[in-house]
């Protein structure tokens, strides 16, 4: 009896094995779920996922260049992942996943982490970023660095351009802006380099490019993901996030990097008690959008071409047929340019006091403090493109004197643009999220420290994408997922690139 099962398994593999197809992994697009499934069906290994990988930004980085360095121990980190699958202690859907990181995002180890400057080559951390810390506990696999605008927004040159990793390209229309600053981490994600990937955002960094390159970002709620090992502009607004191919692959990366960090210790202990119980992929709920009250602040919509403007009001009656209350021709109130000029202001201080400090808690660096790094980049003109782009950002930053009254007043006023706007608008109409075009909402989601998630929306005449954001606050993340989930399985927007020119 006992031979004859193993008769018919023999034959039923033997016809699989004829087939072909049904035995090898399906490499471009892959999801996590899809991943966990090819380890346990024993169709796919770490190695062979890190050598994908690998394989794709050698064909694809120098046309895209959205990864500054790889990792060299990449591949040993796999076989140490596919050896642990083998003896079953294993556990969680990141282990043995690659993941690309931000060159903005410490890690203490071959790898440099330089935010895409010259000047930070070389310099040496101490410790694995607090996001990092906890992806390795998962068990992923560290495959490299993620390009990006030099110095975050800050010497805000070209969106993507960095002088270590050149200029970043949308995989689907190469003319087309990628967007910044976290564009590496968007170009990957969307052109297969890496199985996901970490942005950040202090104003629009993740949900602009994750927009501009059809993937899924998450901005988190200040706190909730630890920023210590990030080379910083506004403790007061970074956050570090999650940019992938599908919300749940996401979601998935989101559960692996909240928590308190003692480094980070005041937003992080402020924003645990946020984190469900049981953590997010609870809320990956294809009836997400049933009952939610969703607002549409018009002023955010202005000004689209046509087909994007005619997509959009697609959207909002595809979110209606899904059970969303949609209400139209809502006013924040507050206009974005009554925020910009008093944030930056405030963040030009924010990063000379953080930077500073950054650079103070490394254990070797080329460059000791901001006036050193303008120092160095006089000194290198022709690498970092002073003339075409200058540093004017940095001088400006460097020229204030720490947070004093005036600062403070600066601060408070911020807190009360945001209470009066948005914070004051979700209460009045009860809204479980606003939707907004792209990374229109930022400024907004900044100010407020509140959450944001962008989803693939569409693809203009051109064919560049764009994206929606779900934007809430503080601690909204679980009604945005199901949101965002909800309306990405309605919708199924996202395509793989074309590379057009
Ligand atoms: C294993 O799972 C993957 C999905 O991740 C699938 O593509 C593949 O065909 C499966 N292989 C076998 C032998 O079941
Ligand atoms: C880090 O930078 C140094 C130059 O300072 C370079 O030699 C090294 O290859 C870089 N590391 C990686 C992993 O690329």
């Amino acid at each position: 009896m006992a031979w004859l099962r193993l008769q018919a398994v023999a034959a039923v593999l033997a016809v699989l094995a004829a087939a072909g197809v049904a035995h090898s992994f399906e490499y471009h697009e892959a999801t996590l779920d899809a991943i966990q499934l090819g380890f346990r069906n024993g169709s796919l290994s770490s190695a062979a996922l890190v050598r994908f990988y690998l394989d794709q930004i050698d064909r694809l980085n120098p046309l895209l260049h959205a990864v500054i360095e790889v990792n060299p121990d990449a591949l040993r980190q796999a076989n140490r992942a596919d050896a642990e699958r083998r003896r079953r202690t294993a556990t969680g859907t990141l282990h043995g996943v690659p993941v690309l990181l931000k060159d903005n995002i410490a890690t203490h180890d071959a790898l440099n982490t330089t935010a895409g400057s010259l000047a930070l080559l070389g310099s040496v951390v101490k410790r694995d970023a607090g996001v990092v810390a906890r992806l390795r506990r998962a068990g992923a696999v560290v495959l490299g660095k993620a390009s990006l605008s030099e110095w975050a927004n800050f010497r805000i040159v070209k969106d993507g351009w960095s002088a270590r990793g050149g200029q970043a390209r949308n995989p689907y229309v190469l003319s087309a802006s990628p967007c910044g600053s976290s564009a590496g981490s968007g170009v990957a994600a969307a052109a297969n380099l890496a199985a996901v990937t970490l942005g950040t955002e202090t104003d629009g960094s993740i949900l602009c490019p994750s927009s501009f390159n059809s993937v899924v970002g998450i901005k988190p709620t200040l706190g909730l993901t630890s920023r210590a090992g990030v080379v910083p502009i506004s403790p007061r607004q970074d956050t570090v996030g999650p940019m992938c191919r599908t919300v749940s692959d996401a979601v998935h990366v989101l559960d692996a990097i909240v928590g308190y960090d003692k480094l980070d210790a005041a937003a992080t202990r402020a924003a645990s008690k946020f984190i469900p119980r049981g953590g997010y992929l609870q809320f990956l709920k294809k009836d997400g959008l049933r009952g939610k009250r969703i607002g549409v602040p018009n002023e955010l919509f202005q000004g689209f071409g046509e087909k994007q403007t005619s997509v959009y009001k697609q959207h909002l009656a595809t979110m209606r047929k899904h059970g969303a209350v949609v209400i139209e021709n809502l006013d924040i109130g507050i206009g974005s340019e009554d925020i910009v000029t008093d944030e930056w202001t405030a963040m030009l201080t924010e990063f000379k006091l953080s930077i500073n400090e950054y650079l103070a808690d490394l254990s070797y660096s080329p460059v000791h403090s901001l006036a050193d790094i303008i120092a160095f980049n006089k000194a290198h003109p022709i690498e970092e493109r002073l003339k075409d782009f200058g540093q004017t950002i940095l001088i400006l930053a460097q020229d204030t004197n720490g947070i004093g009254r005036v600062e403070r007043a600066r601060i408070r006023w911020l807190k009360e643009l945001s209470a009066k706007g948005l914070e004051k608008l979700m209460k009045e109409y009860q809204l479980d999220a606003i939707v907004a075009p792209e990374h229109y909402a930022s400024h907004h989601l900044a100010i407020g420290g509140h959450p944001g998630i962008v989803v693939p929306a569409g693809y203009n005449e051109k064919g560049v994408p764009f994206g929606i954001c779900f934007g809430g606050l503080q601690g909204y993340e679980p009604r945005l997922i199901e949101m965002a989930y909800a309306f990405e399985q309605a919708t199924k927007v996202r395509g793989p690139p074309m590379f057009k020119p």
